[in-house]
């Protein structure tokens, strides 16, 4: 399959909002019970305008033939330590994986951050996203901490 890869530059409500229920979904991947609400999408969608013309944030979507959304990069420089850029979003359509598109993004997003003057990128992981995991492994990505829950 073909891609490009298309920087968020304008405030396009239509677009905004199918990226801010994008990453509002995510998590209902691997998160067994997770659904995205009102609020978590109308959140996303204020952070999502903010992010245009902010020199902070980097978003970056990939698109297929049909101009149609098929991914999402959304990395920020972490405020007080700039030197770190922390990953909030990596996301490809389920029909469109393992074709180089995750690692297109990425490509870009750590381009994007050594620019700005970064010299450390971080995410966080579900233990349960394989594929996440993975997929970081191989890019140089280390665990430094792990979660724990209890279900009281
Ligand atoms: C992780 C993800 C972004 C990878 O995107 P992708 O476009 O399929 O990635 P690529 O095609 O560039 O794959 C690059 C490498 O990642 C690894 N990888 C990707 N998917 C993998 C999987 N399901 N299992 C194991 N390794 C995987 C492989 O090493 C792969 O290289 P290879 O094809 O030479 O084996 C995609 O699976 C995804 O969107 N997952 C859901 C989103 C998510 O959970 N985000 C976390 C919350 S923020």
């Amino acid at each position: 399959m073909t891609f490009k890869l298309v920087p968020l530059e304008h405030a396009e409500p239509g677009l905004i909002r199918r990226l801010a229920e994008i990453d509002a979904t995510l998590p209902s991947e691997y998160a067994v019970g997770y659904e995205a609400s009102a609020d978590s999408i109308a959140e996303r969608i204020v952070r999502l305008t903010e992010s245009i013309g902010n020199d902070n944030a980097f978003v970056m979507t990939a698109r297929n033939g049909r101009n149609e959304v098929v991914g999402l990069h959304w990395v920020c420089l972490v405020e007080g330590n700039e030197a770190c850029a922390y990953v909030n979003t990596t996301w490809v359509d389920p029909s469109c994986r393992k074709q180089g598109i995750g690692s297109a993004l990425k490509d870009a997003g750590e381009n994007w951050a050594r620019q700005r003057g970064a010299t450390q990128m971080a995410t966080s992981v579900a233990l349960t996203n394989d594929a996440m995991v993975e997929f970081n492994r191989r890019r140089g990505f280390t665990p430094t901490s792990i979660d724990m829950l209890k279900k009281l």
